[in-house]
């Protein structure tokens, strides 16, 4: 095929630098090499049984035909009224939709609201896929930069000097994939006054909500400033939060108007999502917490461990996540120095070397606007966290 036949949009788009990651090593190991995967972006435990269980019920049911486009009623009660138990917002069916995934809603949700010439303001370290779904909507995403020296929380006052007669939505992401952090309940309270303000759509990503470390409730823009509702879309799914990345079922909440218009975007291209996958996430949605509260305590045995072993190694920074399941040390102080002949001059290096060096799998930070840093998912068992950790600490000491 020449290069010719290929789209603008598609020449420019890159696949996931996360998911290429993940994919190499699971190459690596089914060729016999002994990775250590720090690169996942999903708990490593399994759906919960009764969640499976409702899944099989829907096949046994007969429940395997199209189903309404935005998603079955049952599903989006359910969330309408985890937005109302977690939240205290109030959602009628209009301002829901169901997707195949949160990264589809985000998608489709980008397809419905960005124009050519929109801008969107993005925070960094961002997720991979925020500027790619941007720009796959035409509009043009406006990076900016948070501190590690502040916890990776944002300056909301240089934030409302990047706004122009353009910016159309700004997308917040809390607890933060890849930093862990979390907003403060003062960042987001300035946001709500921001927001209050200007004419654009914040976006709120909660996907990791219920993965805090903090023990506290889950809190987004709306939760403390509930009047804004008409400018805020709330984007989360059961991938996370229930072990159920390949089930592939995400939701978003906003203005009915929008909701409309991108439910016809969502007709025109998959249709529904799964009916099968529906039914597991009513499940999910309206079962007990107590899978996510036996996940949360290991994953912050995890989070404590490895923040403590990455603390240790010499010139070695790390933000102590909040939440999520990721770990964002900043490792510059060992860039321009090498081994054997090979200089590392930035996180894509570091990572190739720590791949063929230490077989440790961990993605550069640059694909997350921050090359001065890498991410470690500790969605692993702790074995293998103490043997990757070992192995990292050694591969670093080599550099010289
Ligand atoms: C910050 C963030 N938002 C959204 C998603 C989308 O998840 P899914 O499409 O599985 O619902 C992810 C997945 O990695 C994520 O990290």
């Amino acid at each position: 095929m020449s290069k010719g036949a290929l789209s603008r949009r598609a020449r420019k788009i890159k696949p996931s630098p996360t998911l290429s990651i993940d994919a190499k090593a699971k190459a690596m190991k089914s060729a016999g090499v002994d990775i250590i995967n720090f690169g996942v972006g999903e708990p490593d435990f399994d759906t919960p049984g009764y969640i499976k269980k409702a899944a099989v019920k829907a096949i046994q049911d007969g429940f395997t035909k199209y189903t309404p486009v935005g998603g079955i009623v049952e599903l989006k009660d359910a969330v309408i009224k985890r937005l109302k138990d977690d939240h205290g917002l109030s959602y009628s069916r209009q301002e829901i939709v169901i997707s195949c995934g949160g990264k589809h809603a985000l998608y489709n949700l980008a397809q419905a609201l960005f124009d050519k010439g929109d801008e969107v303001i993005i925070p960094a370290p961002y997720w991979v896929s925020y500027p790619p779904i941007v720009e796959l909507a035409g509009a043009k995403p406006v990076i900016i930069e948070t501190r590690e020296e502040d916890g990776f929380d944002l300056d909301v006052s240089a934030l409302e000097k990047m706004i122009t007669p353009r910016t159309k939505a700004i997308i917040l992401n809390s607890p933060s994939n890849p930093t862990g952090s979390v907003f403060s309940a003062k960042t987001l309270r300035q946001m709500g006054n921001l927001v209050q303000n200007h004419n654009c759509y914040v976006i709120s990503d909660d996907i990791y909500e219920k993965i805090r470390f903090d023990g506290k409730k889950p809190v987004n823009l709306l939760s403390l400033n509930p009047k804004l509702k008409e400018k805020v879309f709330i984007l989360n799914g059961v991938s996370k939060t229930y072990a159920m990345t390949g089930w592939r079922i995400g939701y978003l909440a906003g203005p009915a108007d929008i909701i409309s218009a991108l439910t016809n975007i969502q007709s025109q291209s998959t249709s529904n999502p799964t009916s099968i996958a529906q039914k597991a996430a009513v499940a999910a949605l309206n079962g007990p917490d107590s899978f996510i509260t036996k996940m949360v305590s290991v994953f912050k045995e995890r989070r404590d461990y490895i923040v403590k072993r990455l603390k240790a190694i010499p010139d070695v920074t790390c933000v102590k996540p909040q939440g999520a399941f990721y770990a964002f040390p900043n490792v510059s102080a060992y860039y321009f120095r090498g081994y054997k002949g090979r200089k590392i001059t930035n996180s894509i290096a570091l990572c190739d070397y720590l791949l063929e060096e230490a077989r440790l799998a961990v993605v550069p930070g640059v694909a997350f606007g921050d090359d001065r840093h890498i991410r470690f998912s500790f969605a692993t068992s702790m074995e293998n966290i103490a043997k990757g950790m070992d192995r990292f600490k050694e591969a670093l000491k080599k550099l010289s």
